[in-house]
């Protein structure tokens, strides 16, 4: 783990971020912690944006977002905890943003989870992006899978045969739905976390946990409106 030196320390704060639809709701909350960045971050091309307080954004795939973050090029991070289940990055976990909630759900054709899950000794095909986990769940119920690693769109494998069953997340189950599969079984429920730099948090506590606290009261609040 990299440890800040004399001109990283001097650096802005730097928070990594994702585009895409969890940007609308992690908005709201960065603006009321006081976070406002100087550019709109859904028109910019720029990939590091000045924020008010000494804070820059760095607008990156959610994938990437904890990567960045566990090698010290972001100070913190929000990302969801389907990735950070998946690939076990070493960060720290202090606060549940409660935005990006979901799950992520084992599914399959109407037609064949009718029929029950698989049963142990048998061997199935999954399709996900989630393959440590996947694989973890199946192996704890003695079925094999054989793991189709896709990057989206999973909900298409089972329609063209190419899989049983998808592991996927679920938000409103629309997707599912236009495409004839349905939910078997949930792995776990999903939000978005904010993550901080372990090293980060030893050296620059004094910018950082008031930004936590600041970020935690917004969750509050976020919760209390209608
Ligand atoms: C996600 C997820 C599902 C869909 C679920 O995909 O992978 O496909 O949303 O949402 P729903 O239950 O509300 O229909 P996303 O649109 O993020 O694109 P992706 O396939 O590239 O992951």
């Amino acid at each position: 783990m990299p440890h800040p030196d004399r001109s990283q320390s001097e650096r802005p704060l730097t928070v990594a971020l994702s585009k895409g639809r969890i940007l609308d709701d992690t908005l709201p909350l960065l603006e009321a912690a006081g976070l406002m960045p100087q550019e709109n971050l859904h028109k910019t091309r720029k990939l590091m944006v000045d924020a008010e307080g000494g804070v820059r954004f760095l607008l990156i795939r959610a994938a990437d977002v904890a990567t960045y973050v566990e090698h010290g090029a972001a100070d913190m991070g929000i990302v969801g905890r389907d990735l950070l289940l998946e690939h076990r990055p070493h960060v720290l976990q202090p606060l549940d943003l409660r935005i990006g909630c979901c799950r992520l759900c084992v599914a399959g054709p109407d037609d064949l989870v009718a029929k029950g899950e698989p049963k142990p000794g048998s061997r199935i095909r999954v399709a996900t992006k989630y393959d440590y986990l996947t694989e973890r769940y199946y192996m704890a119920r003695g079925v094999h899978a054989d793991i189709i690693h896709l990057y989206g769109s999973m909900e298409l494998a089972p329609l063209v045969g190419m899989a049983d069953r998808i592991v996927d997340l679920v938000e409103t189950g629309g997707t599912l739905r236009a495409n004839h599969l349905v939910e078997e079984a949930t792995l776990f429920e999903i939000s978005s976390r904010l993550v901080v730099n372990p090293a980060s948090m030893a050296t620059r506590s004094a910018q950082i946990q008031p930004l936590i606290d600041a970020l935690s009261r917004a969750v509050d609040q976020a919760g209390r409106q209608p």
